[in-house]
């Protein structure tokens, strides 16, 4: 199934919060509902949060009380505000409530608003497990017979609507007939590797081991790794890559090993206005850090620092996966969003 979908008139979403152990489907009425679960991760991941915000806009849609198109479209703005205020970092969440937007300010009739912002969802979704597998198509072409590759956090399906990015990557190349192989990093504090990509690589059949963060110097020092594919939450105009914490020491440790650096992403990801000093790294609460699988691990009252996020500069990325193709440095990538 797909891990976020709208049907009938609710959004339906696997509540990443508990897989491993159970797949359990839940459900969102109301933007409120929605944006509580983007908040406490039960829907993350940069593509899912872009899709999800603009599930969010056809809900507020669909709920209005609003007789007018005016005051539809204040509820609207409402209700982006509320979504833009669940996680700062990622582009695609901001992207997906400026899509959604542009539909919106453009039409003057109320029950025609409400009806294309549902169907603009709707593409969104679509266009998502489209662009991934466009993103795996081009990343295939990088992975050889015989690689083994390191990946962290959850760049997935389960990230995305289906189909993932980096894991899209490898999906693509396995699903071309190439043997491969994968580290995966557990990701601490919230280990959507151990979790998440570990539950998709063996659902998949796709050959695997699971490490923790502080062994992958190890594992590259044994020649273990051939490759590293990570996804994106926010790439720059310069190409520096904002991704999951973590994600820069890895990217330190492979060129010590001269092992390529690929970072995999659909385009809403790229961000060609903001510096990289101004993007906001989200902190998280001191518990997640604390505790593991909801059992304290540190004394009482310990102090703890939580940015969900790191920045690799762009000279440690060997080249940036979209669904348009792979860009290699020194990429100009206003020109690949054909923006220049
Ligand atoms: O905090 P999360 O779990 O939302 O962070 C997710 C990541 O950092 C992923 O690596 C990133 O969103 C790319 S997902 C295709």
């Amino acid at each position: 199934m797909r891990t976020i979908e709208w049907k009938g008139d609710a959004v339906y979403f696997i509540d990443q919060t508990k897989l491993p152990r159970r797949l359990i489907i839940a459900k969102c009425d109301d933007h409120e509902e929605l944006a509580r679960a983007i908040e406490n991760m039960k829907i993350r991941g940069a593509p899912a949060l872009g899709v999800a915000a603009a599930m969010g806009i056809a809900l507020a849609a669909k709920n209005s009380k609003g007789k007018t198109a005016d005051e539809i479209k204040s509820d609207l703005v409402a209700a982006s505000k509320r979504i833009r205020s669940t996680r700062p970092t990622a582009r695609n969440l901001f992207w997906g409530l400026e899509r959604m937007e542009r539909v919106w300010r453009r039409e003057k009739d109320p029950s025609k608003l409400i009806d294309r912002v549902i169907k603009e969802a709707g593409i969104i979704a679509d266009e998502d497990v489209q662009l991934c597998r466009g993103i795996g198509r081009h990343g295939a072409e990088l992975i050889f017979d015989g690689d083994n590759i390191l990946t962290h956090c959850n760049a997935g399906g389960l990230a995305c609507v289906e189909y993932g990015t980096a894991l899209g990557v490898i999906r693509s190349a396995v699903a071309g007939g190439k043997k491969v192989f994968v580290y995966a990093t557990e990701t601490r504090p919230l280990l959507q590797g151990a979790r998440l990509t570990a539950f998709e690589l063996k659902s998949e059949g796709i050959p695997f081991k699971l490490i923790t963060d502080n062994m992958v110097g190890y594992v590259m020092q044994k020649g273990l790794v051939d490759k590293v594919v990570v996804g994106a939450d926010r790439i720059t105009k310069r190409g520096d890559v904002i991704n999951k914490i973590g994600t820069y020491g890895i990217a330190v440790l492979a060129r010590a090993h001269g092992i390529p650096f690929y970072v995999a992403a659909p385009s809403s990801t790229i961000d060609l206005l903001v510096r990289s000093e101004e993007i906001e790294i989200e902190e998280r609460k001191a518990e997640e850090v604390t505790t593991v699988c909801g059992k304290s691990i540190a004394p009482r009252g310990t102090d703890v620092l939580n940015p969900a996020f790191d920045l690799t500069p762009k000279e440690l990325v060997s080249a940036i996966i979209t669904e348009k193709g792979v860009a290699y440095p020194p990429y100009d990538l206003s020109v690949l969003l054909g923006k220049s």
